[in-house]
């Protein structure tokens, strides 16, 4: 497909992300609003759900970034909290502050792991979380009472890593009541939509940190395959939808520039249908995407055993 070249707006809108880019430290995280699936229409009371993902906590990633966001979060006086993966960059030399951020929130979280958690050792980051009170949801869901409300949750492992087990985490799921999905990786919402999960929330893909003259869909779409950039796709008033989050920190460079890159908190607002109140953008048309080979399957889940060997060598010759 040929590339479009940007428009008036979007070169306006490069402008201004620069000077975004420039001035971001602890501002600059968007707050974005949307109604839940029609799937929960019925619910006896309204929940609201923040969903935050791609902490990374660390080097990249200014701490006062993850106080402002657990602020902003708490502010908002959600329900639940639920974040997509990517708690850490490379180590787990900042669990310690992981802690302190998971810990900051005010309402009960429950998570799901990401590609960094099992680069850096998802167990170490596990208990980390579960620390700080946090439910860690690995291929299994659970039922929580929100507001006299029972919503199940249901949490994926990583999928990018292969360790996502669709089947095992929807054994048991009850098809009276209203289930919520989490999953890094966004792609696996298919699937749960298919399993009776009509509202997906994942993360992974950061928006693409610089959505200027759609060079996020380019990177992301065209380059790693993925059919979900940012935002909504699906259809929350039919099969069922999924939303990637823009995410927090950063792994590599924090830089984030362009409307759809800034750093967000989203919120749900469960039991209300779409159109009761305006948002911040409707369902979007997925990109074409490409699945991963089986080799590149392979290569991703060598990685993570590699970068574990590392890490136990290091420990015995310290
Ligand atoms: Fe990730």
């Amino acid at each position: 497909m040929k590339e479009v070249p940007p428009t008036v707006e979007e070169a306006a809108e490069f402008a201004a992300g620069l000077d975004r880019g420039r001035r971001d430290t602890a501002g600059g995280i968007r707050l974005r609003r949307f109604a839940g699936p029609v799937q929960h229409a019925e619910m006896l009371e309204h929940v609201r759900i923040a969903h935050l993902t791609d902490l990374h906590v660390g080097r990249v990633t200014p701490f006062k970034v993850q106080r402002a966001a657990v602020e902003l979060t708490n502010r908002e006086s959600p329900d639940l909290v639920v974040i997509t993966g990517d708690f850490v960059c490379h180590s787990q030399l900042y669990l310690d502050q992981l802690e302190e951020v998971i810990s900051g929130f005010g309402a009960p979280v429950i998570c799901v792991m990401g590609n960094h958690d099992h680069w850096s050792g998802a167990e170490e980051v596990r208990r980390a979380l579960r620390r700080s009170g946090a439910e860690v949801l690995d291929n299994r869901h659970t039922v929580i009472t929100l507001r006299h409300q029972r919503l199940q949750v249901v949490g994926l492992d990583d999928a990018y890593t292969a360790h996502a087990d669709r089947r095992a985490a929807v054994k048991g799921l009850r098809p009276d009541l209203p289930a919520l999905g989490l999953s890094h990786i966004a792609e696996e919402a298919d699937g749960l939509w298919r399993e009776g999960v009509p509202l997906v929330l994942s993360g992974h893909t950061h928006a693409g940190q610089v959505t200027l003259a759609r060079l996020h869909e380019l990177a992301v779409g065209r380059f790693a395959g993925h059919k979900y950039i940012h935002g909504l796709y699906g259809q929350r008033r039919d099969t069922g939808a999924v939303y990637v989050g823009a995410g927090i920190g950063a792994a590599v460079v924090p830089l984030r520039l362009g409307e759809r890159g800034q750093r967000e908190v989203a919120l749900f607002e469960l039991g209300h249908v779409p159109g009761a109140f305006e948002e911040h953008h409707e369902e979007q048309p997925a990109r074409v995407g490409r699945k991963p080979s089986e080799k590149q399957k392979y290569k991703r889940h060598v990685a993570v055993v590699k970068k574990s060997v590392k890490r136990e060598r290091r420990r015995v010759k310290t």
